[in-house]
This record gives structure tokens, sequence and C-alpha cells, in this order.
């Protein structure tokens, strides 16, 4: 069974149990400024785990693209990738820990035919000091399920990380651990989590590849040890909880579960071999064997670089494809490392020349059936690839000498693209040091300034200032507030792009709309253009300004005060209101006549419109 037959096998498993398919969302999180990147499946889902309702239902099940930077120096051991995809099933609200549990097992020992025996899994051990419980209830479940397959499960008390290399194995086959083991929100365990976060204990899935323990990584192996021998494939994350603002878990509107799994692991399981790299990147790896006239697997240095290429290269890939281009700043500067790490270990297996980008077309072969959009896009992912090795030659051959010259790390980095690790490793050679947090701390600086120019542009969905671009934006809040009138209140804004010429405006929905519904939501903006009404705005603390029912983006994190945009009326009785960091117009019978040009499907359960003001 090669990933595309698990990823099929699994979305088919979940729709036969009554789940709708979604398609993955992009890399580049909507609506979140939490992060930089989707880096689980879970993300694209935070409303629906909140509260809202899912347009397509309860059970959703999908394939989701994930990218996580900070696992970006683990690259190059036998399980650790920036890119992966993970499978996911939810339940919102419906079933919880019997049938999630049951299921998954099902999936992996009768569809996957993997051997019970060599599953292993873990629970939450529970969390005084946050009155969180301890999950026996998971743990009899698994139970059960082992003692249908004639195997006698042993619960076993181990805490954390560090007690499992003291105590090991000890015949246990369902471990209990610690909050930073068994408990799962985007931000680690409960004390890391802010306010509104969505979280909860889980139960992750190991598999158990048999190899023999590696000292170096504690006395004892046990599942959640480092040394290899076992590997996580699934984690099932029983979504209950919300953190308060001021620290205390309250219950979430619903219980949900929250299920991802390692598509890339699930397949190293499958054919019993402990690499990522070797079971998911053949194509490329065959590649790099050509061109290098080396083999994979030949000596430890060897097979780090081509695992380094063959991961950096293939996520290179697919962020450019979601729109992300090498740059210094914010998203883009990750792809830049990607590409240049990519060319210097190219360089160590004796390359040395610009041929990396021809891996493009490798990578849109291997993924043709579930991203066909990347064949779509190989010829621009080819040149940005290309373009940045260049770019990176050039560099490299002027930051060597500043290097010499002594210049700063960070002068290094900003002015002459000079990655970091190369300027610690050249130091390294001459047996200098580099102060490392001084760089990190003028690179997070830097990086800031960037990203909160960013959010301004994405927040209000607004390019530039002109007077043009401002009328479609307060249009665009017209256009909101009438689409709920007329769909109901699901629908929620996804996504807002304007230029001078137009708005587009993507927003939950998940059926097409009738031309009858258009007609309506034409009339309704033109009638509250006819009206003239004020258009204000407002500072109010964020309870306050919640409070008063403005629209808002779900899991967005915002500051204690925010601004509220309203039309119509006062504060409390306006016909619309949205946080909002503005332009607008004064009046809304600045913005002449507004027309709707398309509706039209932008993914599934998100529909999109465009529309011009006359
Ligand atoms: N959201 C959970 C994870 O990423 C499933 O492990």
């Amino acid at each position: 069974m090669n990933p595309k037959e698990i990823r099929n096998r699994f979305l088919e498993f979940f729709k036969e149990r009554g789940h709708k398919i979604v398609p993955s969302s992009s890399l580049v999180p909507e609506n979140d400024s939490t992060t930089l990147f989707t880096g689980s499946g879970m993300q694209p889902m935070v409303p629906y785990l909140l509260g809202e309702s899912h347009p397509l239902g309860k059970r959703i099940a999908d394939s989701q693209k994930s990218f996580r930077s900070v696992d970006i120096e683990e690259v190059g051991d036998n399980r650790h990738t920036t890119f992966f995809e993970m499978l996911g099933n939810w339940s919102f609200g419906d079933y919880f820990k019997r049938e999630q549990l049951s299921w998954i097992f099902e999936f992996l020992v009768s569809e996957l035919k993997l051997d019970p025996e060599r599953i292993y899994t873990t629970v939450f051990m529970g969390d005084e000091s946050n009155s969180l419980p301890k999950d026996n209830e998971s743990a009899e479940i698994w139970k059960d399920l082992f003692r249908k397959k004639g195997i006698e499960a042993k619960e076993l008390l181990i805490g954390s990380e560090d007690d499992g290399s003291k105590t090991g194995m000890q015949g246990g086959r369902i471990f209990y651990y610690d909050k930073n083991k068994n408990w799962w929100s985007r931000w680690g365990c409960p004390e890391n989590m802010p306010g509104g976060e969505p979280g909860g204990p889980d139960s992750e899935i190991f598999y158990d590849f048999k190899t023999k323990h590696d000292e170096k990584f504690g006395k004892h192996c046990h599942p959640n040890c480092d040394c290899g021998r076992f590997l996580e494939i699934g984690n099932s994350v029983f979504m209950e909880y919300v953190r308060n603002a001021d620290g205390s878990f309250g219950k979430l509107p619903r219980r949900n579960v929250d299920f991802g799994g390692g598509l890339e692991r699930m397949g190293m399981a499958l054919r019993g071999i402990p690499d990522v790299i070797e079971v998911n990147h053949r194509p490329i790896l065959d590649y790099i064997e050509n061109v290098s006239g080396k083999k994979y697997g030949n000596n430890a240095e060897e097979t780090k670089s081509f695992r380094i290429i063959a991961d950096h290269i293939k996520a290179a890939v697919f962020l450019i494809a979601d729109g992300v281009y090498p740059s210094n700043t914010d998203r883009g500067y990750f792809v830049r490392r990607l590409i240049r790490r990519s060319v210097r270990y190219a360089d160590s297996l004796g390359i040395m020349k610009s041929t990396l980008a021809n891996l493009a077309k490798t990578v849109a072969e291997m993924y043709s059936d579930a991203y066909p959009e990347l064949n779509l896009k190989t010829e621009e992912i080819k040149k940005e690839i290309s373009e940045e090795e260049k770019r990176f030659r050039k560099t490299l051959t002027k930051g060597l000498k500043e290097f010499e010259k002594g210049a700063d790390p960070f002068i290094l980095f900003t002015t002459y693209g000079f990655p970091f690790e190369l300027t610690q490793e050249l130091a390294a050679e001459k047996g200098l040091s580099v102060d490392t947090a001084k760089f990190r701390k003028n690179l997070e600086n830097h990086q800031r300034i960037s990203r909160s120019g960013s959010e301004q542009k994405f927040k209000g969905g607004l390019g530039g200032h002109s007077y043009a671009e401002i009328k479609y934006h307060t249009a665009t809040h017209l256009l909101h507030r009438a689409l709920r009138e007329v769909l109901g209140e699901h629908v929620r804004q996804k996504g807002s792009n304007i230029t001078s010429e137009r708005l587009r405006f993507d927003f939950i929905h998940s059926a097409k709309m009738t031309e009858k519904e258009i007609e309506r939501v034409e009339k309704i903006v033109n009638k509250k253009i006819k009206e003239d009404l004020a258009v204000e705005s407002i500072t109010l603390l964020r309870e306050e300004a919640e409070k008063t029912g403005a629209l808002h983006f779900f899991g967005e994190k915002y500051g204690e005060k925010v601004n509220v945009y309203y039309i119509g009326g006062s504060i409390d009785s306006a016909w619309s209101k949205e946080f909002c960091g503005g332009p607008h117009v004064k009046r809304t019978s600045e913005l002449g006549h507004f027309k709707i040009l398309k509706e039209e499907s932008s993914s599934a359960g998100v529909r999109r419109i465009k529309a011009v003001l006359e």
C-alpha cells in the first residue's frame, strides 16, 4: 500500500461511518494570525471546535497538508519531516471516546492490517493543579479493544518522559503520561494555553519497530522514548475543554474529537521500515542518487544530507504552490531557509550544480492524484527554486568575504541572506564563537515588525487605502450583513480581498446561492446605501465589544481593546457591526450602486462572491 492508497482507505473508512470528506486547507492559515503555517489538521477546524456549526455537519474527515517549521533542525533522523500530511477525523459534538478509539483501532488493525501486538497506547494521567481528571475511560476502552484481539493489556502509570526512561516498559501496553505528553492544544500543555483556546486530554498510538534500544536516549525504552523503536502514528484528542482568560478551565459547548494521524508514518509502520524518507520520498532520493552518483544509506553523514534535501525540497514545493515565496521576512524566510539548506547539503554530496529545481516536477508527479494543482504550477515553482539558488550562490560568495572581515551574523543574514547556521558552522571551523542569543533577539524583532505589517493588511482584506478601495471595504461589511440576513447566521467571513476595481468575499455556506437569493442580497445592500447611513467606529474593551454582538473571527487573538465599526444607528442598535481596523467611508450613500458579478464555489463549504460598485 502506498501513501495514496492509505489516504484513500482512511477517507473511505470514515466516509462509510458518516463523515463528510473535505479537501486540505492551504498551508497558509486563513483568518488565523496565531501561527504562520498550518501545522495540524485541527487548525482550520478551530471555529467548529469552539462551537460554530460546520456547514457539512458533525462528522468531518480529511487529509491536511501540514508544515512544522519547529522541526526543521530535527530533519535528518529517521522520522522527522517539516512537511507531512495529517489524516484527520472530527466529531463536533457527536461521537466521543468509545467510537473514536474503536474505529481508529479497527482502521489500523483490520484495514491496514497492522499487527495489534505491535501497537501500544498512551493516555492522560490527569493534572491536579488544574483539576483535570485522569483518563481512566480511554484506558478501559483500550483494554477491551486489545482483549478482543487476545491481548491482555496492562496499564502502567509512567508520569513524565524522564520517569519513563527510568522505569521502562514493565510489561505495560497502556501507559499514563503527564500533561506534557498527553494533553493537546495548539500551544502545548495546559499552562501555555491562552484564554479561549480549545484543548483536551489525548490518547496516542505507537507502533513498535522492535529495534534495539539505544541508551543514548535514556536507560530504558518506553513508548515516548526517542531512540526510534516506537513511532507515534496517531493521536485522538478529546477536546472538551477551553482555557478561560483567568487561567481556569471550562467545558466547551460540546465534546469534540480531533484525531490526527501521520500519513507518512502509517506508511512506515505498514512496510515495517523505520525510515520516513525511504518510505515517502523515494523518487526524490532516486533523483539525488542520479545526480550525485552516491547511494542513499551508505554512511550516516550522507544519509542525513539526502534526508534533508528530500524533506526540504518537498516542503518548499508545497509552500510555493500555496503562494509562499522565498524572502527574508515572515513565512518567506522559511522557504528561503529550506531551499538554501538544500543547496548546501546538495553541495556536501558533491552535486555542485543547479539541479534541485528539477525536483519540482518529481514532487508534482508523486502527488498528481491528491494535489493536481502542483502539476499546474510546476514551472512557477521551478523558477522560484532556481532563482533562489542563484541568489544564494551570489550572496554566498559576497557573504563569505564579509564573514572573513568579521561582519555581525545578523547583518550577514539580513543584508547578504547568509543563513545563521552557515555562520555558526564557519565560525566553528575557525574556532570562533557566535552570540546565538543576540542573533535570535534581533531576528525576533525583525520578524515582529514585518508580521504586524502583514497582519494589518490581511485582517481587513484591504490591499491599499485609495478611495475606491475604502468604498469596497465598506461595501464588504454591508454584503456580509446582508448575506447573514438572507442565508442565515452561519454565514461567516472566510476571506476578503479588495482592489480598486472590485471586492471579493469568501464566506461559509454550503449551497450554491439561487438567483433569488443573490437578488435579495443586492437589494438589501442597495437599500442600505440609499438610506445614507452613518459609518462610525468606537474602541472598546474586547469583552464589551463581544457583548455588542459585533462580528469577528473566531480563534483570532485580539488585543485587550478592539475597534468596532458600526453602520446605521448607535453601537447597540446598529444594523452592521464588525471588529475592524478600517478605514471606511463616512456615509453609505458614497458607495453608489452595488452589483454582484459572480457567485461560485471557493472550496468545500465555502462560497465566493465578486462584486462591483457602479
Ligand atoms: N491535533 C492533534 C495533533 O496534532 C491530533 O496531534
